[in-house]
C-alpha cells in the first residue's frame, strides 16, 4: 500500500544527557535518525515523509538526506503530539487525502527492520481504524506503591508495550490529536488519541529489539550489536 510518514524529532531528549538532541548522536558512523529514515526511504509505496524539528535545529541541514526530494522539514512543538499534528499539516500541504495511511515514527527508534515495516504495512492495509507495533510484555510487572514497596502483580499476558510505527488515516489521526489536546488528555502517542476517540487501534508484534534510545546504556547497546 501506498504511505506517508511523519518523524517526530523536536525533543529535547534531557534523559540521555548529551551535548544535542539524541536523534543526532552516533550509530556506526551516521546519526540515529539516518538509521530510522533508511527504513522508510527503502520502502515502495513511500509518497512522502516530513521530519518535525525544533525550529532552532541546526544539525538537520548538514546531512545528506536534507536534500532528499521525498524529505520535508517542518516545525515540532511543545508536545510530542503537537509535533506530529503540524507534520499531518505539511503532509496536507503535500497532496496528501484525508484517507491516506500516516505511519508515525520515533525519530530515535534507529533499529526498525524492512521486514518489521512490511508486516505492519500488509497487516493493516485492510484494518478499519489500523495499528502499531507492539511487543508483548517479558517481564514480571509490578505495581508500585507510594512508599516504593510492591503493592501487586498485575497479569502479564495481558500488557504488551506500544512501539512505533504507529499507523493510522490521516484525517481521522488529525481529529483524533487535536481533540485529544484540547480536552488536555493524556497523550504518549498516537493510539492513546485514537483510543481517547473511540477506536481500537489493532495490536501488530514486532521485533523486541525496536527500541527507542531514551538514556545512555540504550545507545550502548545498539553500538556493541
Ligand atoms: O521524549 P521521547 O523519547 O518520548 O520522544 C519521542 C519522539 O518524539 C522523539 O523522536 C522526539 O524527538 C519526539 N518529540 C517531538 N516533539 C516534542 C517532544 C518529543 O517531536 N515536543
Amino acid at each position: 500500500p501506498s504511505f506517508w510518514v511523519v518523524i517526530p524529532a523536536a525533543g529535547v531528549g534531557s534523559r540521555m544527557r548529551a551535548d544535542r538532541p539524541k536523534q543526532y548522536l552516533p550509530l556506526n558512523g551516521r546519526c540515529l535518525i539516518e538509521h530510522t529514515l533508511d527504513c522508510f526511504l527503502d520502502q515502495p509505496g513511500l509518497s512522502g515523509l516530513v521530519v518535525c524539528l525544533s525550529p532552532l535545529d541546526e544539525w538537520w541541514p548538514v546531512l545528506a538526506c536534507a536534500t532528499d526530494s521525498r524529505i520535508t522539514r517542518a516545525d515540532g512543538g511543545d508536545e510530542r503530539a503537537d509535533s506530529v499534528l503540524n507534520g499531518l499539516q505539511a503532509l496536507t500541504s503535500l497532496g496528501a487525502d484525508e484517507r491516506d495511511w500516516v505511519l508515525v515514527h520515533d525519530a530515535a527508534r534507529p533499529n526498525l527492520t524492512l521486514s518489521d515495516l512490511q508486516i505492519l504495512l500488509i497487516t493493516l492495509q485492510n484494518d478499519s481504524v489500523g495499528g502499531l507495533l507492539a511487543v508483548p510484555v517479558r517481564d514480571t510487572l509490578k505495581l508500585a506503591g507510594p512508599d516504593g514497596r510492591v503493592s501487586s502483580t498485575p497479569d502479564r499476558s495481558l500488557f504488551w508495550q506500544a512501539y512505533t510505527p504507529q499507523m493510522f488515516r490521516l484525517g481521522a489521526l488529525r481529529t483524533a490529536l487535536s481533540d485529544a489536546l484540547v480536552a488536555g488528555a493524556v497523550i504518549t502517542d498516537e493510539a492513546s488519541a485514537m483510543e481517547w476517540a473511540g477506536h481500537s487501534p489493532r495490536l501488530v508484534e514486532g521485533r523486541a529489539d525496536n527500541i527507542k534510545v531514551t538514556r545512555p546504556e540504550d545507545l550502548e547497546f545498539l553500538r556493541r550489536r
